[in-house]
């Protein structure tokens, strides 16, 4: 089976890029053992602070974001960072050619269950002219993306990366530690009749998104003619996994639950790496009225509602809203 580092030569991906993914990747391997660990390796429960989001920090976000950070930042290509768990942007070198930002631990609340959680990463250009902890540094479009991925640490540790030609799939060989080439094209199929939907929600949803789920629990006997299941991970990473394994719609929109909340994924290091690799895998990834590469950030941490997977589904879902 082929080694990260060949595949992503054959793509002729740039060699500088290359290093900056193999480091992000390296600081993963630390994390998936850490994971691994568990209670033996006191990785479990929270700590006493809360990060940008108001969120109670968990042990694992805490450590790796600082295993992410610590590596990046020795990076010579590196010249900033933005992470979920990092108020601001975080300078790196100088004369870096690239910005990163990451959820080190994406699906906290999974942690203590031992369930699905992940790191997601996202690489753009820097900037030229701007310093390098220049906010207007990640104001950037989706589609300016060079790579985005994530790891999965799963019952196996998998990476789904994309440079732009397609989508690839790596499973963390733990016997000699590199990622091999599991899944050379992942392509998500158009059509689906499995959603992914927080429906504790459903109160608080706007009317668009109550009358299209409501659509689909109709099942055979509504105007979709067809049953639909459901499944909700709690971790967008294991969520848009299934979905790139098996196609799929994963949905978390805006609703009224709290005005200075109106969406809770992050659009940086949350929805735009997924939607590159939805995209390079045939789906669609879109906010309800635009797609989401096309979004340009403003804020570091803004939120925006996402609607993803299987191309069909998500033309259809979209077209509640329009
Ligand atoms: O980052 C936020 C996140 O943990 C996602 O991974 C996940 O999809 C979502 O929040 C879960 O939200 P909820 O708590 O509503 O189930």
């Amino acid at each position: 089976m082929q080694r990260l580092i060949y595949t992503l030569k054959q793509d002729q991906v740039d060699l500088d890029l290359i290093m900056v993914i193999r480091t992000v990747l390296a600081s993963c391997k630390e994390i998936a053992f850490r994971v691994g660990q568990g209670a033996l390796g006191d990785v479990l429960g929270s700590t006493l602070d809360e990060n940008i989001q108001g969120e109670t920090q968990k042990k694992l976000d805490v450590i790796a974001n600082q295993l992410i950070k610590n590596m990046l930042l020795t990076e010579s290509n590196v010249a900033a960072i933005a992470s979920e768990e990092e108020d601001d942007i975080v300078a790196g070198n100088a004369n870096g050619k690239y910005i990163i930002a990451f959820d080190p631990l994406d699906g906290s609340s999974n942690i203590d269950i031992n369930g699905q959680i992940g790191t997601i990463f996202t690489i753009f250009p820097a900037v030229e002219g701007l310093a390098q902890d220049d906010p207007r540094q990640f104001q950037q479009k989706g589609r300016n993306q060079l790579a985005a991925g994530y790891v999965l640490y799963g019952p196996s540790t998998m990476l789904m990366l994309t440079t732009g030609k397609g989508t690839r799939c790596f499973t963390l060989d733990k016997t000699h530690g590199g990622f091999l080439l599991t899944d050379e094209q992942v392509s998500v199929p158009a059509e689906t009749q499995e959603f992914s939907i927080n429906m504790a929600n459903a109160r608080f949803w706007y009317e668009p998104t109550s009358r299209y789920i409501d659509d689909l629990l109709l099942g055979e006997t509504g105007v979709r003619k067809k049953r639909f299941n459901m499944r909700w991970n709690a971790a967008m990473v294991g969520d848009i996994h299934r979905v790139l394994s098996r196609g799929g719609i994963f949905m978390y929109p805006s609703d009224n639950r709290d005005p200075n909340k109106p969406a809770k994924l992050r659009l940086l290091y949350e929805a735009y790496p997924m939607a590159m690799l939805v995209e390079n895998a045939g789906g669609r990834a879109s906010n309800g009225t635009a797609d989401i590469l096309d979004l340009e950030l403003e804020t570091l941490h803004q939120r925006v509602p996402v609607i993803m997977g299987s191309s069909k589904e998500v033309e259809i879902s979209t077209s509640y809203y329009t």
